[in-house]
């Protein structure tokens, strides 16, 4: 595979104390997902991409994570450089550790400024010597619902992506009227599955230790705000299509793919955040306190029960996934 040239001045690996910390167990286990059935829904994607990019072109994976996609379209398309953005380094250090020496990768991590209560912008992190060339390409899978300022973040894309470039957004949490009926969406389940636990804690002795704090609404509510801050309100279709009109680009096409889902694998996608099911156990953010070792298998045991008893058996799901595709 041929090299890329990148812009004069920019650097590949920046000199920043994330590319030198030890390797997070947790971004591990969440690279550790791309075998997963549900990780299908990059294959619209990266045929996109393929379609789309020539060599020598300069893609921006936003929300690249650990560098699942990344993996994908190195072997797919030849001569392209990649920039990985994330806003978590312990993701991005998982990504270095893949393509450290891959010399078609660079990395950039957004830092959350707290004096302005905001994540940096896109074009805030790629500097001048980047911004004279910007993008021709720019791809967000599985993230975008994740983003609180849709506006924001889409005006600071247009500011990194040259005019005619392309952009590939999906996820399998936005509301779309074009999905199929019994298909689900992201948030839709692990509501679903908190609720269905709270049935299974009523039902099953092991639980009984738990029940108590499930009349406590004061308690129930700061549980609940925990897990709202990660799983943000499923916005529709049509608020991703304004926003990006807004910003300036062109919605060119949305399409619409069901995606299965294994039940099991989705359990283990969802036991990452422990805040799902605080109430067993605990939060340290709500009681000051850790919950045990035991407390934390309740929890796990409970979740999977749940995912278990919410899909009656069955091994796989369906999802809706949307994807859109946006010019600058
Ligand atoms: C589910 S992972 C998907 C990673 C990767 N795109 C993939 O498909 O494998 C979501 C990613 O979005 C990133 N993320 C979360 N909130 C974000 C935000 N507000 N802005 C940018 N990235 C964000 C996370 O750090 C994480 O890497």
């Amino acid at each position: 595979m041929p090299d890329f040239d990148w812009p004069k001045d920019f650097h590949r690996i920046p000199d920043e104390d994330w590319t030198d910390a030890p390797l997070d167990p947790l971004g591990q286990r969440y690279d550790s997902m791309a075998r997963h059935l549900w990780y299908r829904n990059l294959e619209l994607t990266v045929e996109q991409l393929a379609e789309a990019l020539k060599p020598g072109q300069l893609l921006i994976d936003y929300s690249g994570g650990t560098g699942i996609l990344a993996r994908q379209l190195l072997q797919r398309i030849a001569g392209i450089g990649t920039v990985m953005v994330d806003a978590s380094p312990r993701f991005l250090r998982v990504a270095l550790e893949h393509f450290r020496d891959e010399p078609r990768v660079a990395f950039r991590l957004l830092r959350y400024l707290e004096g302005e209560r905001r994540l940096q912008g896109l074009d805030e992190v790629l500097g001048p010597a980047f911004l004279a060339r910007k993008a021709d390409a720019l791809v967000s899978t599985n993230a975008v619902h994740l983003y609180p300022d849709l506006p924001g973040t889409f005006q600071a894309w247009a500011r990194s992506v040259r005019p005619g470039g392309k952009v590939f957004v999906q996820s399998g949490d936005i509301r779309n009227p074009e999905g199929k009926p019994g298909e689900w969406l992201i948030s839709q389940v692990v509501e679903k599955v908190r609720e269905v636990a709270k049935e299974v804690a009523a039902e099953d002795p092991r639980y009984a230790p738990y029940r108590a704090v499930l009349e406590d609404r004061a308690k129930m509510a700061a549980y609940d705000a925990l897990w709202r801050k990660v799983f943000l309100p499923i916005r529709p279709v049509s608020e991703y299509q304004e926003a990006l009109t807004q910003a300036g680009f062109t919605v060119k096409d949305i399409l619409t793919r069901t995606v299965d889902v294994g039940v099991l694998e989705w359990y283990e996608a969802t036991s990452v955040y422990p805040d799902l099911l605080g109430w067993v156990g605990g939060s340290p953010k709500v009681d000051k306190r850790l919950p045990t070792a035991a407390e934390v298998q309740d929890r796990l045991d409970l979740l999977k029960q749940s995912f278990l008893k919410l899909f009656k058996g069955r091994d796989i799901y369906q999802s809706t996934w949307t994807y859109f595709v946006a010019e600058r």
